[in-house]
């Protein structure tokens, strides 16, 4: 589960055109209306500057209007120059107007950008979600819940900023530049020419500054992440930090990760002012060259000087849209990062079944068949396991640690795939191989209860009820019954009701796998998985437990792992497993009439320990959450680390 950022990050996946096409679905057209808005916005901010080169030359002064011709007519049907001159609220009412229209098209632009944006974030989280539900379960191994958060928040806010605030801005100041630049060479050539020529420089300036800016930026992107991470750490896992007295060291951990966030903060915003300061200065001397030009022009006649205040005014509306375009054009790559995160994981292949994939029934006997497997990158792990259950019987699993007993069951609910081209050998139910059935129907036929059953935020009865809509109480009651969970809950205030989990009761690892025990018993599955899902319960408990569920189970067939083999003494068949081989298979009688079997030893070693702890008081084992006692430990570790 290590972090494979900068390797995802380079597999590129979906091309970034279609990628975009697909988020866009949807809000397309408020971004069309958003854009024609702002097209508005820069035409009318346009307007008022002539309105006052008109009054200065042609009101005030004496020149020849150089308003468009409608315009001149309109003039001159309220009196012509002459009458404005008397009535000058007229031109003053026309810039408020003006400014007034403009107004209204900036709120219209606003309101439809962010319609635009948050319809398209809406659409990339829905996509994203629902990719990732479908996306193999070793992927969600493979990858650490944090980061695949942070690309979903993060990544998907900096591409919604990118394309709501970004794109159409570019387009706005591409456009208003054209529009600026058009009008002043209509104006005068030679000043519009040296106006065009200096725009570069200021270009290059942000552009520069602004990839810098940018790697500041994804430096302090990345140290927030860590930062939350270890807040996150810590409040998932209070109570280890609490019980081994960790408080201090985390605090240092987090300062120090804090004083680093904060530095780089202090450092990107040094970067930013002198980006700003140094900015206004170049546009500062950018104005300086125009207005020394300007003031010459003027002087020599070839230009009015209410042309030249209008002239003036288009050049200071060029400046701040071009450093605001190399800002984002560094911006461009931040998004092209983000953009390529999700696409990695919108380009991870979902889970699928084969063609003419089958729903056999799930009764008949299951085959392990040669089956070898190792995760991805891995030495191999299990080692040719062959074996087989008959229908309707219970077989136990045993082993120690890590000899491979959880990723057996794993490969038969499919959760890992055994190679497709067979090398792997292969498992089948009933004569069919499970690869060739519909996974979610397999699975929907495999009841599991996991070693760390996971009980959502909820009330006890939605989460035992979870694996059916509206399961009738009886039937959620009956379950955990069976699970002997009943008395339990029952002892709780709220009973059923009971919310469990975080801002809920705690329950004890003991009750929790009951729980999860109980949720499975509502599926009714045909094919019923139990790995070491009895290991927090005392041995007591785990003996009523599978005495309720050997009268309840009827022609299920039971895996059950344990490495207590008390609990598999009364399977019909023990498989033995060490080390990713099965080295023992039978009856419990058969295998501890076995000389020198390892079960047979196992056996002696836990009995023995469970005589010498009944000599002692028997108090206090309700239902502590560990009792794995330290002999059968013992007995598990000789059984992993014999020879
Ligand atoms: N997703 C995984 N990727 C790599 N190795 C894994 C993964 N899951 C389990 N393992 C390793 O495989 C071995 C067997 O694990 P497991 O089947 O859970 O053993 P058991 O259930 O018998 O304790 C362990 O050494 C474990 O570290
Ligand atoms: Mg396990």
């Amino acid at each position: 589960m290590k972090r494979n950022k900068e390797k995802n990050t380079k597999t590129g996946g979906i091309p970034t055109g279609r990628l975009l096409l697909l988020f866009l679905k949807g809000s397309k057209g408020f971004f069309a209306v958003s854009i024609l808005t702002s097209l508005a916005v820069a035409a009318l901010d346009m307007v008022n500057p002539q309105i006052i080169r008109y009054t200065v030359d042609s009101v005030i002064g004496s020149e020849p209007s150089a308003l468009p011709a409608f315009v001149n007519s309109a003039i001159d049907r309220l009196g012509g120059p002459a009458a404005l001159r008397e009535k000058l609220w007229i031109l003053a009412l026309a810039v408020v107007l003006v400014a007034l229209v403009s107004a209204v098209f900036r709120y219209l632009q606003r309101l439809y950008n962010t319609k635009a944006a948050e319809t398209l974030v809406k659409t990339m989280r829905d996509r994203l979600f629902r990719h990732i539900q479908s996306l193999p379960f070793a992927w969600h191994m493979k990858h650490q819940t944090g980061d695949i958060i942070q690309r979903c928040t993060s990544d998907v806010d900096t591409v919604k900023n990118f394309l709501s605030e970004q794109l159409t801005s570019v387009l706005r100041i591409v456009i208003q530049v054209a529009l600026s630049l058009a009008v002043m060479y209509s104006m005068n050539i030679r000043l519009a020419a040296a106006s065009t020529l200096t725009l570069p420089v200021i270009l290059l300036y942000s552009a520069f500054f602004g990839k810098k800016i940018g790697s500041r930026f994804r430096d302090c992107d990345e140290n927030e992440g860590l930062l939350s991470a270890i807040a996150q750490e810590n409040l998932t896992g209070v109570r280890v930090v609490r019980a081994f007295g960790r408080e201090k060291y985390e605090r240092e951990r987090f300062r120090a990760q804090n004083d680093k966030y904060t530095s780089l903060w202090l450092k990107l915003s040094k970067l930013m002012a002198a980006f700003w300061g140094m900015g206004d200065l170049l546009s500062g001397a950018q104005v300086l060259i125009i207005l020394t030009l300007g003031v010459q022009t003027c002087l020599a006649g070839e230009m009015k000087p209410g042309a030249f205040i209008a002239f003036m005014t288009y050049n200071s509306m060029l400046s701040w849209p071009i450093r605001r375009l190399g800002r984002t054009i560094s911006e461009l790559s931040k998004a092209g990062i983000s953009l390529r995160r999700l696409s990695d994981i919108l380009s991870s292949p979902v889970e699928r079944d084969r063609e003419n994939a089958c729903e056999p029934d799930l009764h008949g006997d299951i085959v392990f068949d040669n089956v070898r497997f190792a995760y991805e990158d891995c030495p191999e792990l299990l080692h040719g396991i062959s074996f087989k259950v008959k229908a309707g019987s219970t077989v136990g699993i045993l082993g120690g640690t890590g000899s491979g007993k959880s990723t057996l069951v794993y490969l038969l609910d499919r959760l890992y795939e055994l190679p497709a081209d067979g090398s792997g050998g292969k498992i089948t139910v009933g004569g069919v191989d499970i690869a060739d059935m519909r996974a979610r129907y397999l699975r929907k036929n495999i009841g599991m209860v996991l070693q760390e059953p996971y009980l959502f935020s909820r009330s006890l009865a939605d989460n035992i009820g979870i694996t059916r809509e509206n399961l009738p109480m009886e039937e959620i009651r009956e379950a955990a019954r069976i699970a002997c969970l009943d008395e339990t809950v029952c002892s709780f205030a709220e009973g059923y009701n009971t919310f469990v989990g975080e801002r809920g009761v705690t329950l004890s690892g003991g009750q929790k796998q009951r729980a999860a025990i109980a949720r499975m018993l509502t599926e009714k599955a045909p094919i019923l998985v139990f790995d070491d899902s009895l290991s927090a319960v005392d041995a007591e408990t785990d003996a009523a437990i599978r005495k309720e569920l050997d009268s309840h189970l009827g022609d299920a067939t039971v895996f059950l792992i344990s490495h207590r083999t008390s609990t598999l003494m009364n399977a019909d068949w023990i498989l033995v497993l060490d080390r990713g081989r099965l080295v023992e298979q039978g009856t419990h009688a058969a295998l501890i009439a076995a000389e020198n079997g390892l079960y047979r030893r196992i056996y002696e070693i836990q009995r023995a320990g469970a005589e010498e702890e009944k000599g002692e008081e028997a108090s206090g084992r309700e239902d502590p959450g560990e009792t794995t006692s330290e002999p059968e430990k013992e007995a598990m570790e000789g059984g992993e680390s014999r020879e």
